[in-house]
């Protein structure tokens, strides 16, 4: 190992059994506080240290190069490493001006609750302990929270957002087959009567399409409806599109619809939608990964209306919830129908109330529940309601600001809390090719700076900037410097 990560001087031996995996109880101790300090210092410098910033060459070599160890080494040179070569390099999620991606800032309450978790350590896919029992609890907590009936639902907590949206529609593809008397797990695919069909609207996240693809029905069960002019799924054509599926011989079976779209935070109209399913026999899916909890801000709940009439919706807790990465759940509305989608032990087999391995993929699962209960527990559904509204004022203060600017150019805002826009100098603003190239160089750049982060991606044709507020620290003038960031990243990267 090269000399730009020093292990610190003490080499005694700490561990009390030969295979290292056990310390005494004041050695856990000494370094459980040692642990505690390193994280509250990591989180009340965070606006004092670079936002991100690069890997160097040496650090990555260290990183790459370094050799599994024959011998456990001391407990102090595994935290000096992490101090040294780890947390200065951090992705940028958590600083009060990041704004890329989805990517919150871990609430403390489940911070602070990991050793337990992690002490604990139960299985909850399986067994009778309270690490299953919270999570059935705290799933109906979940619910509550999104407008989703509670009584005669089933949920679980799953990786994130692609695993929700996966597990809900495998629950649909398994409620259609049953439908016209087959099943699909037993006979898989191969066998299919007529095409099934998955609509989504041209906004749809493309965890939708992944899902798809891993249960074997192939890309071109995907019948994409275009979206209106506010980014909504278009009912009339989805309306139009399943007459025409069905005139040619094929199964539509699924509407996902969205509740915040990744791109700009649209909510689908789930009143119609709702309408138009039930007349047509299909699942109603919600993909509510970024948007589902939006509903708890009071400016824009009504456009949550008719929630409570879909069969599915995923949400990811690690997103607006601030649970620290990785935790989405899969709400569906008959538990009969997630259970159908998974089980292993038919229900006339019961001798308790079923595992939660029975409702998902999983038979062994983390104790997702205690962390997303911590946050519920400690912050109430007033606390979350406050920080997410508090993300979508944010994100109108940062539509007005772009709105005054006269070097930027608003693209969307609302309803929630995402912005798209670009930087457009007038002097390139007959020149799309250069504008686009500009937008892509100047995340780089404002990356590089340290001070804020956006991302970019193509939307309708243009390359934009996007922000998503989803820190419940970002504040008043940490919108200005996400302004004044990208002016000057701006300016630097026509330079
Ligand atoms: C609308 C939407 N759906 C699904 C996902 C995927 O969620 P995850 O990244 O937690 O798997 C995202 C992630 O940004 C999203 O915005």
């Amino acid at each position: 190992m090269t000399d730009i990560y020093t292990p610190p001087a003490t080499t005694q031996t700490i561990t009390n059994n030969q295979s290292g995996l056990a310390f005494d109880e004041n050695t856990f101790k000494q370094f459980g506080y040692q642990i505690i300090d390193e994280a509250s210092s990591y989180l009340s410098g965070i606006r004092e240290r670079p936002l991100w910033q690069a890997i160097p060459d040496d650090i990555h070599r260290v990183i790459r190069e370094q050799e599994l160890p024959a011998e456990g080494q001391p407990f102090e040179h595994t935290l000096a490493f992490i101090q040294q070569m780890i947390l200065p390099f951090p992705q940028g999620n958590g600083h009060p001006c990041f704004a890329g991606w989805i990517n919150s800032a871990p609430a403390h309450a489940s911070i602070l609750i990991k050793p337990l978790e992690a002490a604990m350590n139960p299985n909850c896919g399986i067994g009778d302990h309270a690490g299953q029992e919270l999570e059935r609890r705290t799933v109906q907590w979940v619910m509550e929270l999104c407008g989703f009936p509670v009584e005669g639902s089933a949920g679980v907590f799953v990786s994130g957002g692609s695993e929700a949206n996966f597990t809900c529609l495998q629950a649909a593809r398994q409620w259609a087959a049953q439908i016209d008397g087959w099943d699909v797990r037993a006979e898989g695919m191969q066998g299919m009567k007529r095409p099934f069909v998955l609509y989504m609207s041209d906004q749809g996240h493309f965890s939708l399409r992944k899902s798809v693809e891993a249960m074997g029905l192939g890309r071109n069960a995907i019948h994409i409806v275009p979206s209106t002019p506010s980014f909504q799924m278009d009912v009339q054509q989805l309306r139009q599109r399943i007459q025409e599926d069905r005139g040619a011989g094929m199964r539509p079976f699924c509407v996902a619809a969205t509740a915040g779209t990744v791109e700009s935070g649209a909510i689908d109209p789930f009143d119609e939608l709702a309408d138009l399913c039930a007349e047509e026999g299909l699942w109603l899916h919600v993909d509510g990964a970024y948007g589902a909890f939006g509903i708890l801000d009071e400016q824009v709940a009504p456009l949550y209306k008719s929630i409570e009439r879909v069969h599915s919706l995923a949400t990811d807790q690690h997103k607006w919830l601030s649970v620290p990465i990785d935790c989405g759940c899969a709400l569906v509305r008959d538990k009969a129908a997630l259970r159908n989608a998974f089980s292993v032990i038919p229900p006339e087999q019961d001798e308790h109330e079923p595992w939660l391995s029975e409702y998902t993929l999983q038979r062994t699962r983390r104790f997702r529940a205690l962390d997303v209960w911590a946050i519920l527990h400690t912050t109430g559904r007033n606390g979350l309601a406050a920080a997410i509204a508090h993300n979508n004022n944010m994100a109108r203060l940062l539509t007005n600001q772009i709105e005054a600017h006269p070097d930027l150019e608003l693209l969307s805002s609302g309803p929630l809390s995402i912005v798209r826009f670009r930087y457009a100098p007038s002097e390139l603003r007959h020149r799309p090719d250069r504008l686009d190239q500009l937008q892509k160089a100047l995340t780089r750049t404002m990356q590089r700076r340290g001070r804020a982060f956006l991302t970019s991606t193509r939307f309708r044709g243009k390359e934009a900037l996007r922000a998503c507020l989803v820190n419940y620290q970002t504040t008043a003038a940490d919108i200005q410097t996400i302004i004044d960031e990208t002016v000057c990243a701006g300016k630097d990267s026509i330079a």
